[in-house]
């Protein structure tokens, strides 16, 4: 088990969702030697499950405005994103759209023949004044699935090569710098160090911490937890998004398109309750609000069911040829996962986690930060993350609805380029160190051989059901430190796994327990950077301190954990406050109303 497999490429990206595979094919159109290292197939990659749209100011549906984007972006983030990267993402976004277009991706279209663009939440005209902007593009409702289509026949246009089923174990790292990563291929158990100029981590989110969540079982955040094994700090955990319309029970997503469509919500008196909470948006406010809300009205003992623990959407009104063409997917899902015909009953919903806004930090070129000493923008050399893995921060305290996927292409690009333009095709690379990959070596034994008393899966069910129970939607002192407490409890008891196949060779048990740690390490520096704010901003909603407060708090969170003493270090790094350009100044905070 300790022969290595060596790999050498300019350019290593982990992961193969929206993020990876157009950062891999921008490595490899600019001439670079450039690997993709997934886990899964790169079509089952969790952007497949991407539904309502991709936001980019194109105006094909009426009047829109990159600034009107950056404005919008701004505000959802509650002014913790880094005006310079929501800058840039606004400004590119067209562009990376117009990519995607003209690579084939089949995009619904309107009457003449452009691309249909529907509205989402909290996407305004006129900075922020209205009406609405309809500015996601949508591939009926399974645009994600469009998009990584596209994406990945593209990649396979140019010469990168792509390692499926290889689990990314960790990065290699030499005085500060990054040489490569390690990965255990999964069908044969074999071991390979893959040494690179650079590494691109595209590993997505960890919302499967949460014991309800749209995320696929695979999002694990693979690549956080090899940032955070390596010593690095991770951004602005604490900022998780509860999608207001998960179906109930199951979890799975029904698109915020929907509301884009005309749907609505209604509570256990008929009432459309949006309209109390936001009276200009109503429905289609940010996600954040919209899921206070219902949580609101489930407390106030107006939710629907037989339990009154959640809430309904309508889609019943729409005329069906709409639904059979602008939402199928969901119309398909609903009847599924809640036994209910779209068009003749409600969806019984409930906000569940979809979005992890926090990651590794970044700067808009892709390239990972870190604070050393006073800097709290020091450049790690050889490592670049991109997606949902990365904080770069656009997304801030809270990420509008179809503002994934335009990030996911956006940076995704944007780190092909600067590979381009930093590295040189096939450099000189000096070996890696001697003991590259003792640490993923230790740490497969260690799981391997565990002969505790508890299975992987039930740590994993604790750990789910204290973090959604402590760290949801609404924070308290109380639920917060008590959280604290219970997820480093559960963290310690990993020691006593039992991992009951000892061979290499699609050990899933293994695997599953490789990501449990990791979802470990994770869940850690996210309950301690939610216990550390002391304010309200964005997705962080803290019942004792219900006010934003910008004065101590406009802050991004650094994250740091020592696996050994299972301990979290906590700092801070002040949030952009510049733009990336003259073109436009930079959006002072106020307050954020819908
Ligand atoms: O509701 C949705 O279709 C999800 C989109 C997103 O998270 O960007």
């Amino acid at each position: 088990m300790t022969d290595w497999i060596d790999h050498t490429y300019d350019v290593v990206v982990v992961g193969a969702g929206g993020s990876g595979l157009r950062a891999t094919l921008g490595a490899a159109e600019a001439g670079l030697k450039t690997a993709c290292v997934t886990k899964v197939f790169p079509t089952r990659s969790h952007t497949v499950a991407a539904q309502g749209g991709i936001a980019a100011s194109l105006g094909n549906m009426g009047p829109d405005d990159w600034k009107w984007h950056m404005y919008d972006t701004v505000k959802g983030s509650d002014w913790l994103g880094d005006q310079d990267s929501i800058e840039y993402l606004c400004r590119e976004a067209p562009k990376a759209v117009y990519e995607l277009e003209n690579w084939g991706m089949p995009f619904s279209r309107t009457e003449d023949g452009k691309i249909y663009q529907r509205p989402f939440g909290g996407m305004m005209q006129n900075m922020g004044q209205g009406p609405e902007a309809q500015r996601t593009c949508a591939a009926a409702d399974r645009t994600g699935h469009a998009m990584l289509h596209t994406l990945y026949g593209q990649s396979l246009r140019h010469d990168a090569e792509f390692f499926i089923e290889y689990f990314a174990l960790d990065l290699i790292m030499e005085d500060g710098e990054c040489r490569g990563i390690t990965a255990w291929k999964l069908d044969d158990g074999t071991l390979h160090r893959f040494r690179a100029q650079t590494v691109i981590l595209a590993t997505g989110g960890y919302g499967r911490v949460f014991f309800s969540a749209t995320s696929a079982h695979t999002c694990t955040g693979d690549g956080n937890a090899m940032v955070l094994r390596a010593g690095l700090p991770v951004q602005d955990m604490e900022f998780i998004q509860f999608h207001p319309t998960g179906i109930y029970g199951a979890g799975c997503l029904i698109t915020e398109g929907s509301r884009g469509e005309g749907g609505y919500l209604t509570n256990s008196e008929g009432e459309r309750f949006m309209e109390r909470y936001a009276p200009s948006a109503k429905d289609l406010a940010s996600r954040d609000v919209v899921s206070r809300a219902m949580t609101l009205e489930i407390r106030e003992g107006r939710g629907v069911g037989k339990d009154k623990d959640h809430i309904f959407l309508h889609l019943d009104h729409l005329d069906p040829a709409v639904l059979a063409e602008r939402l199928p997917g969901i119309s398909e899902t609903a009847k599924i996962f809640a036994g209910v015909d779209v068009t003749k009953e409600p969806i019984p919903v409930l906000p569940t986690c979809h979005y992890n806004m926090g990651g590794v930090q970044t700067n808009y070129h892709g390239e990972v930060l870190t604070k050393k000493g006073k800097n709290p923008d020091s450049v790690v050399k050889g490592l670049m993350a991109v997606g949902e893995a990365a904080c770069v921060s656009v997304h801030g305290a809270n990420r509008l609805g179809s503002n994934s996927l335009i990030d996911l292409v956006v940076f995704g690009r944007a780190a092909g380029l600067r590979c381009g333009e930093v590295l040189k095709a096939g450099a000189e690379q000096k070996p890696l160190p001697a003991n590259a990959g003792a640490n993923s070596l230790a740490r497969l034994e260690k799981f391997r051989n565990a002969a505790g008393t508890k299975q992987t899966a039930d740590i994993r069910l604790d750990l789910q059901k204290a973090m959604q129970a402590h760290c949801a939607v609404f924070r308290t002192e109380e639920s917060l430190a008590e959280g604290v407490d219970k997820v480093t409890e559960i963290a310690a008891s990993i020691k006593d796994v039992s991992v009951s196949d000892r061979t290499m060779i699609w050990n899933t048990d293994l695997m599953e327990t490789l990501e449990l740690d990791n979802l470990l390490s994770q869940a850690m520096v996210t309950i301690a950077s939610a216990n550390n704010r002391k304010e309200s901003r964005g997705a962080h909603a803290h019942e004792d301190y219900p006010d934003r407060n910008d004065k101590t708090w406009m802050k991004h969170t650094l994250a740091w954990y020592d696996g050994d003493t299972n301990s979290v270090k906590i700092d801070y790094r002040p949030v952009h406050d510049y733009t990336m350009s003259d073109e436009v100044d930079y959006i002072k905070p106020k307050k954020r109303v819908y």
